[in-house]
């Protein structure tokens, strides 16, 4: 068996201000101990310098929302993986189900925002899940292999760098979690589907939860054998859920 602790990323999505960052990581700060289990926030671009410094020297991992597919150039808006690199930056989510969906990224391009960030030394934790809709069809297999396929097939053997995070559209911000074991279901073949890629390095690959994942209901997630952590969108904004999630993970 490999021994890997598990990973609780925060994702702060388009909410921070400079004084309610500096509160809640003070907060998160003060109340970690020795959390033995790997810790990160994913803030929004303005705020990673901020941040960075805030949690320099911490046991807390610098995040970012996304990543350019591209690597510099006339892309308006977009930050780079060299640029979120000098910021110090550990973690890029890409492929995030509200990038889909307002930002019509497709698999090609989740797929190649991952390669830049393996490329920088920023590990992607690449999103996958169905909708609602997919899931009353019954295509929710299909629809997340198809997108972990993509990843895999532009990725080669790089694919034991990254971390992925099943996100149900449907759980994400609803407050309906995913049951245990229709997570563990999940999990479980995209654990599969890794196997098939990356051999034995596929047990040590992260697979986290998203979606709804909140203090109450982290204990059986996390004791689900193949769910290896969370990423964290509302519960995240909130000292002591968030240090309650953790603790769930040591
Ligand atoms: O990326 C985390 C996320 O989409 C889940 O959000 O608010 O349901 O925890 P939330």
């Amino acid at each position: 068996t490999v021994h890997k602790s598990k990973l609780i990323a925060g994702n702060w999505k388009m909410n921070a201000s400079l004084a309610s960052n500096e509160t809640l990581l003070k907060a998160v700060l003060e109340g970690l101990g020795a959390s033995v289990c790997d810790v990160a926030v994913c803030v929004p671009g303005p705020y990673l310098a901020q941040v960075g410094g805030i949690v320099s020297g911490s046991a807390i991992a610098l995040g970012a929302q996304d990543v350019s597919a591209h690597p510099s150039g006339a892309y308006t808006g977009e930050q780079s993986a060299a640029m979120l690199q000098e910021f110090g930056v550990r973690y890029a989510i890409v492929g995030h189900s509200e990038r889909r969906q307002y930002h019509g990224e497709r698999d090609e391009v989740v797929s190649a925002k991952t390669a830049m960030a393996l490329r920088h030394g920023i590990t992607p934790i690449v999103c996958v899940g169905e909708t609602l809709a997919e899931r009353e069809a019954g295509q929710t297999e299909e629809v997340v292999k198809r997108q972990l396929a993509a990843v895999i097939h532009d990725n080669g053997h790089c694919i034991s760098e990254i971390v992925v995070a099943y996100e149900p559209v449907w759980a994400i911000g609803t407050g309906k979690t995913a049951t245990p074991e229709q997570a563990q279901a999940v999990h479980h073949l995209l654990r599969a589907q890794l196997h098939h890629a990356a051999g034995d390095h596929a047990a040590g690959i992260r697979i986290l939860y998203g979606g709804s994942m909140n203090a109450a209901n982290a204990p059986q997630l996390l004791a689900q054998p193949d769910i290896d952590g969370g990423l964290i969108g509302g519960a995240s904004l909130k000292s002591a859920d968030f240090l309650q999630i953790i603790a769930a993970a040591n």
